[in-house]
Formats: C-alpha cells, structure tokens, sequence
C-alpha cells in the first residue's frame, strides 16, 4: 500500500521541529520553544541561531551572531553583476536560486561538510539573501543600489536596503515577527528537497537550490503570491463569497487553504499572521485584510477549509510596501534558517534518502528494432 504524497509517511529523524496535533490544538515548536512564545518575545537572527545551534543564546552570543550576520551582508561584486545583467523580466525567486549557484562557485570550500564549514556556509547564506532580493528589486526597477547598514538589524536591513529609507518600527516588528514565523517547518517539501540533496552528499549550496525550486511551487510557497493575486481580483469583500463559489464549482483550488499537516486544526502560524494582518490594517491599508476575512468565511462556509500560512501572508506584504513577486523571496529570507539547519543535521547523521516506486507501467515487452517497426 503506498500513501499517495507521501502522506503521513516518517521519512527521517529530526530535532529541528515539532508539529503534534494535541487535544484538537497544533503545537509548532522550534527546539522545543513554542512558537507563540517566539512569535512574542524573540527576533528572527535569535530564532535563526537557535535552530543552528539547538539551543538559545546568551545575550553577548546573540549580540556576536548578529554581528557576524551583518558582517556577511555585502555581496561580492560577480553576484552584483549577475543581478545587473539577468534579464529585469526574470522572477525573482529564479535570480534567487541563480544567485546561490553562483556563490557557490565562489565558495573554495564549496565541498567541505564539516560542521564548522557548514555554520559558516549558513550563517553566509542567511546574511546574504537579504541583499540579494533587495538588490534584484533595485537594479530591475532602475534604482540605485542601497548597502547594508550595519545599524539596522536582519529585518529593518531589508526593508532599508529594498526601499531606500528608515522603515517604521511596526513594519520592521511585522516582517521580523513572519521570518521568524517562517524560520522552519519540519519536512515541508523544499526542506525534504534539500535533505534529499544534502543525503547524496551534494554541497550547501546545491542543496539550497533544491529547496529554493521547489519552494516557488504554488502548492508551496508560490501560494502567497498567488493568494495576492485573489484578493486583487474579488478587489470587494462582498463579491468574495461568488469568487469562491464559483472557483470550487470548476474544482479549482482557492490559494492560501489547505495543508497536509493541519487538516481540521488551525495552523499556529496562521493565528500569528492574521493578528499581525490585521494590526497591519489597522495602521496602515485595511481593504486587504478585509478581503481576506470575506474570502476565509466563504471558503470555511462552503468546503470547510482552514486559511494556512501563505494566506494572510499576502494581506501583511502587501501593507508592508513589498511588490506580489517577492512574496515567495520573503518566505525564503525565512526559511533559509530552517533549510540550512536541516542540511547540516543531515550531513551529521546521514544516509542516501532513496526510496522505491510501486512500478505500474507495462512489463516484459518485446523489443522490435525501429527498421521493423510500423
Ligand atoms: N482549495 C479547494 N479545495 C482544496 C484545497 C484548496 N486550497 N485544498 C484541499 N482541497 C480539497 C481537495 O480538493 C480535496 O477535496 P475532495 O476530497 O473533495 O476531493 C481535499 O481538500 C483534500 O485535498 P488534498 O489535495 O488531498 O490535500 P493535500 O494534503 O494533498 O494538499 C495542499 C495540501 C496544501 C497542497 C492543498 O491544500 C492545496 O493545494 N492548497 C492550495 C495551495 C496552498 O495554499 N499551498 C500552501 C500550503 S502551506
């Protein structure tokens, strides 16, 4: 019996992240810390070091970490010029997953698995994809390039080096609070995808690639964008009801419900992002929020489902000035935590990721040379 997707399936073992349905509720942790606690009291570069290292840090390693973390920011002047002549028209999540095979073959080390190069790697990669999408937006929208400035931390860099200006403190809480939100969880499939990798022994930064790939799928992190692309077209919260009926009616999915993990239970992160959704409307522009909250009623009303990560993801990016394209490149500024933690945790225990397929397909067939052939 083979479970469809995989569904279900315990594929390896890890003690980057805990998702138990208990008592009807989801528990999410990273290494044990419950997310809403992180959600509350942590910053993504401490979430970031916790799942690195496994545990949390000291006040004078987290303040060492962040500086390492800024220090790493600056892209060499190959990866600028790969940005300035990829064509404007290409997505960025694409640039993105170029931009890494290209720092790779920077890297001398590039096929060194210690730890210790592993960290490095990590620590490299998270600092630098940041830069990376802010620089693509940059140079594709004729703007000059903004630098990292070492006075802001990972969040408030970004948005800083994306819009060229100090951001607003709610905004910079906004985004540290969905990276962190992001940071990992468990064997999502772009994080399958880079354990695959990493299991046949490929370097880093392939198997970052891997999961970059396939995180830009709509049935993943693709889904973000796409929801922005919903909620743009109902425009009104009253014509979101008709929008789904009629979207279920073709049996076509509605972006941003639905999860192979949370079916009948809230995804804890979903919680997070619609009180952080809706502040956001609050202080800033509401009608996406209330979209979405018509779109949600309609979808639980007429199939039953729950809103997952990527839905109120869309309403909080687009409050935060963010363009609908990048939507996919902010869950992996996120996730490049999770994903990096997860190759060196494979690295550190491995063996091959390779399993069987039930063969269907026709058997014991003779071969008629193509001369011979009708
Ligand atoms: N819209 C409409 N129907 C949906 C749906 C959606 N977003 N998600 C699931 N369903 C329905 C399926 O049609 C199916 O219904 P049926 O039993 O009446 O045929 C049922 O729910 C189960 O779907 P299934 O495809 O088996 O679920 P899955 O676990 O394989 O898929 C997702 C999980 C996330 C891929 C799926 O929910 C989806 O496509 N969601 C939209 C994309 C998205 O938001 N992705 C981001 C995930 S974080």
């Amino acid at each position: 019996m083979i479970k469809s997707g995989m569904e279900d399936v315990i594929a390896c073992q890890s003690d980057i992240c805990r998702i138990e349905i208990e008592n009807g509720r989801a528990i999410l942790e990273y290494r044990g810390y419950d997310i809403h606690d992180l959600a509350k009291h942590s910053c993504y570069e401490e979430v970031a070091y916790l799942l690195l290292f496994g545990e949390l840090p000291s006040k004078s390693e987290l303040e060492y970490f962040k500086a390492e973390l800024a220090d790493k920011r600056e892209l060499p002047p190959q990866i600028i010029g790969l940005l300035t002549h990829l064509p404007p028209i290409t997505h960025p999540m694409v640039v993105l997953r170029t931009a890494i095979s290209y720092l790779g073959s920077m890297d001398k080390y590039i096929h060194h698995r210690s730890y210790e190069k592993s960290i490095e790697k990590a620590k490299s990669l998270i600092a630098k994809f940041p830069t990376i999408v802010a620089y693509y937006h940059r140079i594709r929208t004729g703007q000059n390039l903004v630098h990292p400035n070492d006075d802001f931390d990972h969040a408030a860099n970004f948005l800083y080096m994306l819009h060229g200006e100090e951001p607003s403190w709610t905004s910079i809480k906004a985004l540290d609070l969905d990276l962190i939100l992001h940071a990992d969880h468990e064997l999502n499939a772009s994080t399958f995808a880079a354990r695959i990798a990493a299991s046949t022994m490929a370097d880093m930064y392939a198997s970052v690639v891997a999961a970059t790939g396939t995180l830009m799928g709509p049935l993943h992190g693709g889904a973000a964008q796409k929801v922005m692309e919903m909620l743009r077209e109902v425009a009104v919260p009253w014509r979101a009801e008709e929008y789904v009926k009629e979207k279920l009616e073709r049996k076509e999915r509605i972006m941003g419900f639905g999860h192979r993990v949370y079916k009948k239970t809230m995804d804890p992160r979903t919680i997070e992002l619609k009180v952080l959704a809706k502040k956001l409307a609050d202080e800033k522009e509401p009608k996406w929020y209330e979209i979405s909250e018509a779109i949600a009623e309609a979808v639980y009303k007429l199939k039953g489902l729950l809103p997952n990560v990527d839905f109120y993801s869309a309403s909080v990016y687009a409050n935060l000035g963010i363009p609908d394209d990048l939507f996919i490149n902010i869950f992996a500024l996120g996730r490049i935590a999770g994903w990096t933690a997860h190759i060196i945790e494979q690295y550190e225990n491995n063996r091959l990721i390779r399993p069987r397929a039930l063969y269907t397909g026709g058997k014991n067939k003779h071969y008629v040379p193509i001369e011979e052939r009708d």
